[in-house]
């Protein structure tokens, strides 16, 4: 049986498949030439990312699919519902990323913190004839630990993030819609671990008491965190957004910024991308990162394996 791998596949990936009896097409494929393709090689299973398109149309005139599968979160580029109405799987790797998500969270609140992302633009321009007095700006840096955190969304990522935080010695709270508690595990690498388990709280309070903030919630219809939400905070708050665009109201947060309210932010995700604002680009107290929350080697390892073994397991293809 075939699958195509339309926007790409780790090699991990197409390795557990052809292991499983699967050949794998990584043929990028144009979104108007797809149907045929799909048709003139008999593609079993479809993997896409968040480029491809899987409509209505391109389900209706493919009728050798039997697998869509979506390597990360958001199905939002496939038709799910139509597609399963039709007989055909569809997957994705909903867990394979947030441990690299929580760890960018942690590269912008340590580089927020001590300025590095300001720091960062001025050495390059100024560190040769300006040493010292970027060294003072740069001078009332904050430590981490023993800081308190407030996530907001406690579902995959937030407690991933929690989970660091704890390692490091930060007080975690947390607010979420519907999730009442969780059990954080923090594992060590010789086996040992701890257990914590943290009550979720409501978001007024989390944001009352929280030295830092970040999001991990889904995209919702209004803003999360909007011009009221910055009064609650403390003075001098650091905030990160790593979760979609849209649940941060960014003029609301640019406002913030400049009256002091907030300290710095850390942006993966923008109300308009890919074409952000360039109030919010130009932002020095903005640490920027172009949506690379899921980006690492090791989710795309997990994302192939993940969606190899979920295909193996509802084809069971035993023969190669
Ligand atoms: N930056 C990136 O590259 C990247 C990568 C992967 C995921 N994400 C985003 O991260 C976010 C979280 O992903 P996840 O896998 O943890 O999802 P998840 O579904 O496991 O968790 C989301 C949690 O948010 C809660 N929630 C929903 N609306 C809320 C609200 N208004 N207030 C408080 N809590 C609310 C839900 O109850 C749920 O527990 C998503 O928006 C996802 O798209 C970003």
């Amino acid at each position: 049986m075939k699958v195509l791998a339309n926007d790409g596949i780790s090699k991990s990936g197409i390795e557990a498949l052809e292991a499983g009896g699967f050949e794998v097409l990584t043929t990028t494929v144009a979104q108007e030439q797809l149907a045929n393709y799909i048709n003139d090689n008999q593609i079993a299973v479809l993997l896409v990312r968040s480029a491809t398109k899987v409509r209505k149309d391109l389900i209706d005139s493919c009728p050798s699919l039997k697998i869509i599968g979506r390597g990360g979160v958001g199905m939002d580029n496939i038709d799910v519902d139509y597609a399963r109405e039709k007989g055909i799987h569809v997957i994705n790797t909903p867990a394979a990323s947030s441990q690299s998500v929580a760890e960018l969270v942690f590269a912008h609140l340590f580089g927020g913190a001590r300025f590095l992302h300001d720091s960062n633009r001025n050495m390059p321009l100024d560190g040769d004839t300006q040493f010292k007095s970027l060294k003072k700006n740069y001078a009332n840096g904050t430590e981490l630990r023993g800081k308190t955190l407030g996530i907001i969304g406690f579902g995959r990522i937030g407690r991933e993030v929690a989970k660091i935080a704890l390692g490091i010695g930060m007080k975690v709270i947390a607010s979420d819609k519907f999730v009442g508690k969780a059990d954080i595990k923090v594992e060590f690498y010789n086996g040992q671990y701890i257990n914590v388990e943290i009550e979720t709280e409501p978001m007024k309070e989390v944001l009352k008491h929280s030295d830092f903030v970040t999001l991990h919630v889904p995209a919702q219809d209004d803003y999360v965190i909007g011009k009221n939400h910055f009064e609650i905070m403390k003075d001098g708050v650091g905030i990160i957004n790593a979760a979609r665009g849209g649940v941060i109201d960014e003029v609301a947060l640019i406002e913030a910024l400049e009256s002091g309210k907030v300290a710095f932010a850390g942006l993966d995700t923008f109300e308009e991308e890919p074409k952000p604002a360039i109030k919010v680009l130009m932002d020095r107290r903005i640490s920027l990162t172009p949506h690379i929350g899921a980006a690492t080697n090791e989710a795309q390892d997990r994302i192939g394996t993940e969606l190899a073994s979920q295909i193996i397991s509802l084809l069971k293809v035993k023969d190669k």
